[in-house]
């Protein structure tokens, strides 16, 4: 069995990020989204992983290399333009071959591993297996209608009159069957070939298509919210440690990791949080439900459930809350009086501004 791991896409709900990087490498509790994924894949046995990218396959290459720091082997295939899910089914054929695979969306965040649903597919060998999951909002997923056995009737993409809660989580599993329904389905509305399309026609075919439901936690680290989330997830269950250097001046409270080569002066860091290597943090505080990446300068500064990429550097800001901030930023304060707000902003960036 071999695995597809879908890490192209364009991450339109994460903008700006995405603009300049792959979302499926943003770290939640200091370690990429997608790296969990691949520690779960590699959990299974599975050793032969193909990773679908697009615009940002040098930076996915970069992070994850041939693979061996997972002990898989990873085969990139490139995909022009994020045309759907089962477009990226279409163009791995020649790395499929006939094995059947396991597809995980590389920004999906699952607690718990998939190793039981992998061994259930191995055993029972439907056409094609689904994991389901409750949300209270179903119109914003894939969702699933079932019969009494728990065999799926039916899949709509975003109803707008959901017929169940049960919402398509980010992993599938597959026979050879699905390279048929690929070819056969038609671009939706958005113009993408849609797995859930490709999946309805297996069920039309009368091909068996079996749903797990999952009760884990799962997120799909989409938008900003789900991935603070998600960050707020993996640092309940973090391993603290401080290996960095602190002070007397310095006060750590709860679950908090301070890596090696970090720097903490005259603080209070109240966990869960981590502070990466090579981090240095002065007269600040820094609150629970925080990641600080490497080699970030945070000073005379308050930061809570916030999520901080590498490089970057905050200064004489009272206070960042809930928020997700890129690679090599600058936070500093506005000056206080002012006539006008003088801004520097991406396009489709989001600001609030007192005014
Ligand atoms: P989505 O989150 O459904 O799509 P997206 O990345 O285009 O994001 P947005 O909706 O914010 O614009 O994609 C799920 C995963 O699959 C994600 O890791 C990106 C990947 N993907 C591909 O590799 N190829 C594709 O054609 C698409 C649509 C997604």
């Amino acid at each position: 069995m071999k695995s597809l791991v879908l890490a192209g896409g364009s991450g339109t709900r994460l903008r700006p990020i995405t603009h300049t990087s792959a979302k499926q490498l943003v770290p939640v509790g200091n370690k990429p989204v997608l790296f969990y994924g691949l520690e779960a894949i590699a959990a299974t046995g599975i050793t032969e992983v193909g990773i679908v990218v697009g615009d940002t396959a040098d930076e996915i290459e970069k992070a994850v290399g041939d693979g061996s720091q997972f002990g898989i082997q990873v085969t990139y295939i490139r995909q022009e333009s994020p045309l759907g899910l089962a477009h990226a089914v279409l163009i791995a054929r020649d790395f499929l071959g006939d094995e059947d695979f396991l597809m995980y969306l590389g920004d999906n965040f699952i607690v718990g591993g998939i190793a039981d649903v992998v061994d259930e597919f191995r055993e029972d060998r439907p056409d094609a297996q689904v994991l389901l999951t409750r949300v209270p909002d179903p119109s914003r997923f894939g969702v699933a209608e079932l019969d009494a056995a728990g065999q799926v009737l039916k899949l709509e993409e975003k109803p707008r009159q959901p017929k169940s809660d049960l919402a398509l989580v980010g992993v599938y599993l597959f026979t050879p069957a699905i390279h048929r329904a690929v070819r056969a389905v038609k671009a939706s509305w958005r113009g993408e070939l849609e797995i859930t399309d490709a999946i309805q026609w297996l069920i039309d075919e009368r091909l068996r298509v079996r749903s797990t439901t999952i009760t884990g936690y799962w997120k799909d680290t989409g938008n900003v919210d789900d991935m603070l989330e998600a960050n707020r997830t993996v640092l309940e269950t973090l391993v603290p440690g401080i290996k960095g250097e602190t002070d007397d001046a310095t006060q750590i409270i709860g679950r908090v990791r301070i890596e090696a080569g970090a720097v903490v002066r005259g603080s209070r860091i109240v966990g869960p949080a981590v502070v990466g290597a090579g981090t240095v943090v002065i007269d600040s505080y820094l609150g629970p439900f925080t990641s600080v990446s490497e080699n970030c300068h945070i000073e005379d500064s308050e930061i809570e459930y916030s999520i901080i990429l590498a490089d970057s550097s905050i200064r004489g800001v009272h206070r960042v809350e809930a928020s997700l901030v890129g690679r090599s930023v600058e936070v500093t304060p506005a000056p206080r009086v002012r006539a006008a707000h003088r801004l520097v902003l991406g396009d489709y960036s989001k600001v609030q501004i007192s005014s």
